[in-house]
């Protein structure tokens, strides 16, 4: 799969995050909890380097909680960096994320020096969401296109804290061939970037080997667990295909349409909760994958 990011458009973000993060206090970054790795963005860990760091894990609700709280574990370890988990649709976010921010910059958050945070986060990650939940109404969202540059929003959330969305769209940066698959499988990236077809059989290959029970109960196509993960992923994607009616005329698969069944459960949470990627595998990616 060849994915191009949009370079010049990254590069006018970059800049516009380098200036902004002068005056910042704290620098958040919000990833999708299902895919922690792939949805960050590794751009903004050499800019923010100097920066206090909260990490919020969102869409918890659709991820697996124990691998939830391996990132969280992972990300508490490094320095100057905090780690949340949330759900975007929460009702109170604002105060969890508030009492981490002042954790990290105590001497901020008073009328006399206020506490100035910057919210970054890749297209769908859940960042205008939260800011609604936080601000308690619906605030303008620009396009999430290339080229479309976003007023930079300052936000109250109470007396000496304020927060400023992104200045510009922030793309992921795909490292390695499965951060492209997970971003697609998620939804994170554009659906001409990539074949749905591939993409679900990446997606099947990985649940037979960590989440095999969960493909068994969601299809029953097949009697047991070991035979789910004995099965050729192509096989079990052809035979959930069939059960769910994806066929064309005389019977053969319809491709796309399977495809579309499975991501679409996978989106919508209906196969359970599953996470994609673990600090683990994330060490491995940044030792064999290529760096900016
Ligand atoms: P963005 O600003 O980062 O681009 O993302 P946005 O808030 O627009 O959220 C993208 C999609 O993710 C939305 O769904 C939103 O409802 C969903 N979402 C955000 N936070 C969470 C969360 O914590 N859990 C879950 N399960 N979903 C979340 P959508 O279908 O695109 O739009 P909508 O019809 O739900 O508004």
């Amino acid at each position: 799969m060849s994915i191009q990011w949009f370079p010049g458009h990254m590069h006018l973000t970059r800049k516009a995050i380098g200036e902004r993060v002068k005056t910042i206090d704290v620098v958040i970054e919000m990833v999708d909890a299902r895919l922690p790795a792939s949805s960050a963005n590794p751009m903004l860990r050499d800019l923010l380097a100097q920066k206090p760091n909260l990490k919020i894990l969102n869409k918890a609700d659709l991820a697996d909680a124990s691998r939830t709280q391996a990132w969280l574990e992972w990300y508490n370890q490094q320095d100057n960096t905090r780690a949340v988990a949330m759900d975007g649709h929460h009702t109170a976010p604002a105060k969890a994320m508030i009492e981490a921010c002042l954790d990290l910059a105590p001497t901020r958050g008073t009328m006399v020096k206020p506490m100035r945070v910057l919210i970054c986060g890749i297209p769908n990650v859940g960042k205008s969401t939260l800011i609604n939940t936080m601000v308690g109404r619906r605030v303008a969202k620009a396009a999430n296109e290339p080229g479309v540059t976003r007023q930079e929003q300052r936000f109250s959330l109470q007396d000496g804290f304020y927060l400023f969305d992104t200045p510009g769209v922030l793309w992921p940066r795909i490292i390695v061939a499965q951060s492209g698959y997970n971003l697609a499988a998620a939804g994170s990236i554009g659906r001409n970037a990539f074949d749905d077809e591939l993409v679900a059989l990446e997606l099947i290959a990985y649940l037979q080997q960590y989440y095999a029970s969960v493909l068994l109960e969601r299809y029953q196509v097949v009697d047991n667990v070991a035979e789910v993960q004995a099965m050729p992923d192509h096989e079990l994607f052809e035979l959930i295909g069939r059960k769910r009616g994806a066929l064309m005329p005389g019977g053969r698969i319809n491709a796309q349409k399977a495809a579309e069944i499975i991501l679409q459960d996978f989106r919508s949470g209906m196969l359970g909760r599953i996470t994609l990627e673990t600090p683990a595998e994330f060490e491995e990616w940044l030792k064999t994958g290529e760096r900016l």
